[in-house]
């Protein structure tokens, strides 16, 4: 966990309104984006928060953070306070520049290309939509000044988020049902090969009633959207008693709702590999398919973590896009059952019934 008390001022400031020649300054790089919907939106945001970031890192240089096995750097806004988090693209732990000089084992590796890791933070952020699972702003930027030169160093920078705890300093039974979904459903629709306890942090806040509420918030996925299906997939949250409860009736629906081809053309946009694209098609149309069977968070991890590791052609991940979205169209009519063996054989319900509360959801859209 990171503290105000474990990050004392690195540097005082003189004169707050004028540079001194050792900060730092950064620039936005521009995403391809503009065929997205929510593209302005997003620009605004994120122009707001680099023109902050740029603030404070005419004052304060970035710090290295202790935690994490990656290179994390705090940026401090122009009042002092924490304001992001800067994660150059080439110092993950498996890169050589990594600034911990860590030797970590390549466990990733064979499904995640080195350089790509900032690239996925921005992506988790935009395919969160509606900001469901609470990602954290994140934008991509280059950062210049002493410690990486006048070239710079590209990253990705996420928004600062106050918090209490890490989520395995609690028991997992005191956190919300939703939030605890909203995450599930976003690492397996992302295929999040890092979702340990220490990429959820809890922020403590009380209610109207004055009682104490927990409120999760995910961070690093710089490790999400694998090229292939990776070995010895895990999350975190398959342990915690709320990945056995039912899917509620508006999370289904966002579920059942998502626009894959948004998603696609905003993993494009960015610049991801096909193969990551297609293995992100895969693992979203199991996740409709196991909401529409009304499976749990677990039952559909289970069978996500199960999937062959093989390549899945980009044939097939079109005619089962294709499928899904028949389905969506139609919810009344038999659903065809794709990748049917690794569901379950014995249903408990047949292909025809839907959920009636599902059904009629799409029909009043
Ligand atoms: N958005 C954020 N808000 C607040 N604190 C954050 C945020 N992102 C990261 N941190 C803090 O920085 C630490 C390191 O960040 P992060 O987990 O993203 O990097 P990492 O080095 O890749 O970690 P890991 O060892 O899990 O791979 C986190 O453990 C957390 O304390
Ligand atoms: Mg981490």
């Amino acid at each position: 966990m990171l503290s105000d008390k474990s990050y004392a001022s690195p540097r005082k400031p003189s004169d707050k309104t004028s540079a001194s020649p050792m900060s730092y300054h950064i620039r936005e790089i521009p995403l391809n984006l503009q065929d997205w919907k929510h593209f302005e939106e997003y620009q605004e945001s994120s122009r707001a928060f680099i023109r902050s970031a740029a603030r404070g890192l005419r004052i304060y240089e970035p710090q290295l953070i202790i935690s994490g096995d990656g290179g994390a750097y705090l940026i401090r806004g122009e009042d002092n306070g924490f304001l992001g988090i800067f994660k150059p693209f080439d110092e993950d732990p498996f890169s050589a520049r990594n600034p911990k000089h860590l030797n970590a084992a390549a466990t990733h590796l064979h499904s995640h290309r080195p350089g790509e890791t900032a690239y996925k933070e921005v992506a988790a952020y935009l395919l969160d939509h509606q900001r469901k699972a609470g990602v954290p702003l994140t934008v991509l930027v280059k950062i210049y000044g002493p410690r990486w030169g006048s070239q710079g160093k590209l990253g990705s920078l996420q928004r600062y988020e106050s918090h209490d705890h890490d989520s395995w300093e609690l028991g997992p039974s005191s956190y919300e049902k939703n939030d605890v979904h909203q995450i599930a459903m976003l690492d397996l629709r992302l295929i999040n090969t890092d979702r340990h306890g220490g990429n959820i942090l809890v922020r403590r806040s009380n209610n109207e009633e004055g009682r104490s509420k927990l409120k999760l918030i995910p961070i690093d996925h710089g490790f999400c959207l694998p090229s292939s299906q990776p070995k010895d997939l895990w999350f975190e949250w398959m342990s915690w008693p709320q990945a056995k409860q039912p899917l509620d009736v508006n999370m289904q629906r966002y579920l059942l709702n998502l626009d894959l081809e948004e998603d696609l053309l905003i993993l494009r946009g960015l610049g991801l590999r096909e193969e990551i694209l297609e293995n992100m098609l895969l693992c979203s149309a199991f996740v409709q398919q196991g909401v529409l069977r009304n499976f749990t968070p677990l039952k559909i991890a289970k069978i996500i973590c199960k999937l062959p590791q093989k390549q899945i052609g980009l044939g097939k991940v079109h005619s089962l896009l294709k499928q899904i979205e028949a389905v969506r169209c139609k919810m009344k009519e038999p659903l065809v059952y794709l990748f049917a063996p690794a569901f379950n054989h014995r249903r408990h319900r047949s292909d025809t019934d839907i959920p009636q509360h599902l059904a009629e959801s799409k029909a009043n859209k």
